[in-house]
């Protein structure tokens, strides 16, 4: 595999040279005011933006935010990302009112060195996710036509055969920034030899979701805890009733399989905090996972659970963690996930985390960043990179 690098680039010199910088700056925004609830992913872009500036480039950002439908739509506009990259950037950054048209072109074109332009959400094109390789083709274009070189800095969108992820590198000379390459290297580190034991933490709400990274991981763990809304499809395929939790009942028999060939590396809660509905001040108690009323559903890990996987996760040398354990935005139901990252930060192994709902559940928690190994900012790249498969995004990167 044959990676340039933003040093590489660096080296060669891009003073004066309009360098094209693909990021991840798709940040959770705050459903009542709009605002950006997690600068995660603004924060880890910015070691390659910093050093393009300061090498006199002329920086032209693009990135996507949510899941517009191919048109412009104002509530997925990347302007207030604009404004914050500015602030922690520490120059301002010029906000382009659309991706390739009238203002990108003005926008682009009066950069003097050193500065910066964002253009608005790749995703108000239709270009850019479309599966007919002409219609991406010719977005990517557009956007190369911004660039003398391009730098792919979004790690989290490297699993996507998107234009800007995928076509663009095609078209221009093309390098691998900082987060990138920090994102592969620690990656590279749990798919390779991880030292062990090597225990993998998986949470969130779907087990589909999570089907192939479990399939991926089982030879390759030694314990693999499982919590999250997905732990109740586990239950039940153990036989356990789960009330009105959160259940696809299509994967029972899947998870029944899991389980059989799991050879006792699979962890299931013994307790579960199961309430009267789904919302931050319900009324709750905690149960046994076999014994969950036909009238609750279950919105977090239990003690005992917390207990018994912390047990689990004493004296592992590598830690991957993805996936809440409970519903962390209810405080009432933030106990597992808090009692799991603490010990993950507190343990001496390598550990990781990986996607956007546990990363955000760390910073949201308090928690101190700077006591994990590495933060991914990806969730699907993430899980794609361990499940081994081939990211179009790296792909496209390596000559
Ligand atoms: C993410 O949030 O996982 C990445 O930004 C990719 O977004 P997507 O899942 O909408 O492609
Ligand atoms: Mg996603």
């Amino acid at each position: 595999m044959s990676i340039r690098t933003l040093d590489d680039l660096l080296v060669e010199g891009v003073s004066g040279r309009r360098v094209l910088v693909r990021a991840d700056l798709n940040v959770p925004l705050d459903k009542q005011s709009g605002d950006i609830s997690d600068d995660g992913r603004i924060r880890a872009v910015l070691p390659t933006l910093g050093a393009l500036v300061e090498a006199g480039a002329k920086v032209v950002v693009c990135s996507h935010l949510g899941r517009p439908k191919g048109a412009p739509d104002p509530q997925f506009s990347l302007r207030p990302v604009a404004g914050r990259l500015g602030e922690l950037l520490g120059v301002p950054v010029r906000f382009a009112t659309d991706t390739v048209g009238e203002s990108a072109r003005s926008t682009v074109d009066a950069l003097a060195d050193g500065e910066v332009a964002l253009l608005e959400n790749l995703r108000f094109n239709k270009g850019e996710t479309s599966k007919d390789d002409t219609e991406r083709g010719a977005f990517a274009d557009q956007l190369a036509a911004f660039g003398d070189a391009y730098v792919d800095d979004a790690f989290g969108a490297v699993h996507r055969k998107h234009a800007s992820v995928h076509d663009v590198p095609a078209r221009l000379p093309h390098v691998a920034g900082r987060l990138v390459l920090r994102e592969v290297e620690v990656l590279s580190r749990l798919t390779g030899e991880p030292e062990r034991p090597y225990v993998v933490v998986l949470g969130g709400s779907k087990v589909s979701d999570k089907l192939a990274v479990i399939e991926a991981l089982l030879p390759t763990v030694d314990r693999l805890l499982i919590g999250g809304g997905m732990c109740f499809t586990f239950l039940k395929a153990q036989g356990h009733e789960v009330g009105s939790s959160l259940l696809e009942e299509d994967m029972v028999e899947t998870c029944r399989n899991l389980l059989e060939r799991s050879t006792g590396k699979i962890m299931l809660p013994v307790d579960v905090v199961a309430a009267e509905a789904f919302a931050p001040d319900a009324a709750h108690d905690t149960v046994a996972a076999d014994a969950i009323p036909g009238n609750r559903v279950g919105l977090d890990i239990g003690p005992e659970t917390v207990a018994g996987f912390a047990a689990a996760l004493k004296g592992a040398r590598t830690i991957f963690w993805n996936g809440p354990m409970g519903v962390f935005e209810m405080p009432a139901f933030a106990h597992g996930t808090r009692g799991i990252a603490e010990t993950i930060a507190k343990s001496d192994a390598f550990t990781v985390v990986g996607g956007g709902d546990s990363a955000a559940a760390v910073r949201a928690l308090g928690l101190d960043e700077s006591s994990f190994g590495h933060i991914s900012t990806g969730g699907g790249a993430s899980l794609e990179y361990l499940e081994g498969k081939t990211l179009p995004g790296i792909a496209a990167l390596e000559n």
